[in-house]
Formats: structure tokens, C-alpha cells, sequence
């Protein structure tokens, strides 16, 4: 969602932006220059999210959809009960619950299947300011129940799932590359858990090791991108990260940076039980 990185999106969603703005503040880091080439052989995977593969809400049936009013996408999350979404909160912060909508089942952006609900209820942890603070993340109450299944969510002792190497799943109708134009089709890939020390290493101070995890191959090539914003990252199936900033897209030596879930699981819990 940061402005500078958010250049360049098909089908004219310009929503981001205008949803967004609170956080297009976040830090020259984001502003990097062109990603590294691709440094796999070719042959290797296809790029997707950067880097996955197509997939779909019947296979994810908790992936959601955070659209404008006019049905424009630009952020994901996770629907963790009926009427309870998980996202991160420079999706939503400063954003009216009146012009929000959330979409479940639709795994093409033009679609029109699936379930599409009003929002009801905004709330964005009161300590975010901006993604590489850390507190990147905001639970919707919807006016409309979904008909789907729920993902679980890690209790704040599952910090297990964040050992270095662990393979989590990544998914959202993102760019598939940086600069590049949003996917029609929900997208998933797979991407290792980091270290919190290489993670430091990357991005400094901005790594706020309490809120954060990060996810990528030293390499780069997989990662998640402009729009993927605020959907999931599981572990085991289980929701364990919210996707949350990285300077480019699927660059070598600069991984995704996801919310990290177990800091903020009893405070979602309370959200989900309002
Ligand atoms: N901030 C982006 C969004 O709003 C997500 C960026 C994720 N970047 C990354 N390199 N993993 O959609």
C-alpha cells in the first residue's frame, strides 16, 4: 500500500491510494529502486503473489477480498469467524467503515460470485502509526455473516511456527511483480520463515523483531507484493502472519515482512469475541 511502491496497477484501482493514505508516510526503505532480476534458472517456477501459482477460494475459502465501494480490490484478509476478518491495519486505518467491502469466495477480481458484506465495524491496533513501527493489524466486523470456513489463528504461545526454515503459505490477487499489474486469480506460493537476525540485517531498525516475522528465500523470486497486503500467511494452514511491507517485491536479500501473529493473537481474540 505504500505510494511508492504502488505504481502502475491494472484495471484503474487507484483505491489503495485513497485508502491507504496513512500509511504512504512509511519510510524511503519502500521507495528502493527496481527489484533484482530474477536470480532463478529459468525453468524454475512461474512468477505469480511474485513467484506462486494460481489457486483459488474453494481451496482457501477463508481468503478475503477488501475492496472500495466500488468493488475495486486492494488489500486481503483473513475471515477467522463468521463475520470476523483479520487484516492488517495500514489497509483500513483512517478509513470510514462505510466505504469498505469484504468479499468471500470470489476467487477472480472480475467475478461476481461469492459473498460480498458491508462492514460494520473497523478496528486498527490503537498503537499502529505506520508498518515498519510494527501494530500492522486490524480486525473488520462484517454486516453480513460468511458463509465459509474460518481459518484458525496462532495463540500467542505458538511462537514455534516462526522457526527459521519453517515453509509458509502466502496468498492474494497482488502484483506479480514489483511494478507489475495486480493477478485476475487469487495466488499462492511458499516462502521460508527468516531468521529474526537476517531480518534485522535487512531492514535495521525498521524490523521490529516483537511484531514482525519475516518470509523469503535469501535469493529472493517468491514473495508477496503491492495489494497482497493484509492477507494471510500460515503456517500449518493456521493464520501466523499478516502480510505487512517489504522494500520491493521478491528481491535477493530483502524478504517479505508479515505481522507477527502470536504478539497480537489474545488482542484479535478479544476482537473476535466483541
Ligand atoms: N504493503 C504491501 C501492500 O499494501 C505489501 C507489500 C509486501 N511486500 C513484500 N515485499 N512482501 O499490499
Amino acid at each position: 500500500m505504500f505510494g511508492l511502491t504502488r505504481a502502475r496497477r491494472t484495471r484503474g484501482r487507484r483505491t489503495a491510494a485513497a485508502l491507504a493514505a496513512g500509511a504512504a508516510a512509511a519510510t524511503a526503505l519502500l521507495a528502493a529502486p527496481t527489484a533484482a532480476a530474477d536470480p532463478r534458472p529459468s525453468g524454475a517456477a512461474p512468477r505469480p503473489v511474485v513467484g506462486g501459482t494460481p489457486t483459488t477460494t474453494t481451496a482457501y475459502p477463508f481468503v478475503m477480498q477488501l475492496t472500495d465501494d466500488a468493488g475495486n480490490q486492494f488489500c486481503g484478509g483473513t475471515l477467522v469467524a463468521a463475520t470476523k476478518v483479520v487484516t492488517a491495519a495500514h489497509c483500513v486505518a483512517g478509513e470510514s467503515a462505510a466505504k469498505l467491502r469484504v468479499v468471500g469466495g470470489r476467487t477472480y477480481l472480475d467475478g461476481t460470485d461469492g459473498t460480498v458484506s458491508a462492514v460494520s465495524g473497523v478496528w486498527v491496533d490503537p498503537s499502529f502509526a505506520d508498518p515498519t513501527s510494527g501494530d500492522d493489524v486490524a480486525v473488520l466486523t462484517l454486516a453480513t455473516a460468511m458463509p465459509y470456513t474460518p481459518a484458525k489463528y496462532v495463540s500467542a504461545q505458538d511462537t514455534g511456527v516462526y522457526a527459521p526454515g519453517t515453509l509458509a503459505r502466502v496468498l492474494g490477487w497482488g502484483t506479480t511483480s514489483e511494478n507489475g499489474g495486480s493477478s485476475n486469480q487469487l495466488r499462492t506460493a511458499t516462502v521460508p520463515v527468516v531468521k529474526d537476525t537476517d531480518c534485522a540485517n535487512a531492514y535495521g531498525s525498521d524490523f521490529v523483531a516483537s511484531d514482525m516475522v519475516c518470509a523469503g528465500y535469501t535469493s529472493g523470486g517468491v514473495d508477496t507484493c503491492q495489494g497482497d497486503s493484509g492477507g494471510p500467511l500460515l503456517v500449518g494452514g493456521v493464520l501466523a502472519g499478516i502480510t505487512s511491507w517489504g522494500n520491493g517485491c521478491a528481491a535477493a536479500g530483502h524478504p517479505g515482512v508479515y505481522t507477527r501473529m502470536t504478539t497480537f493473537s489474545s488482542q484479535v481474540a478479544e476482537q473476535v469475541a466483541a
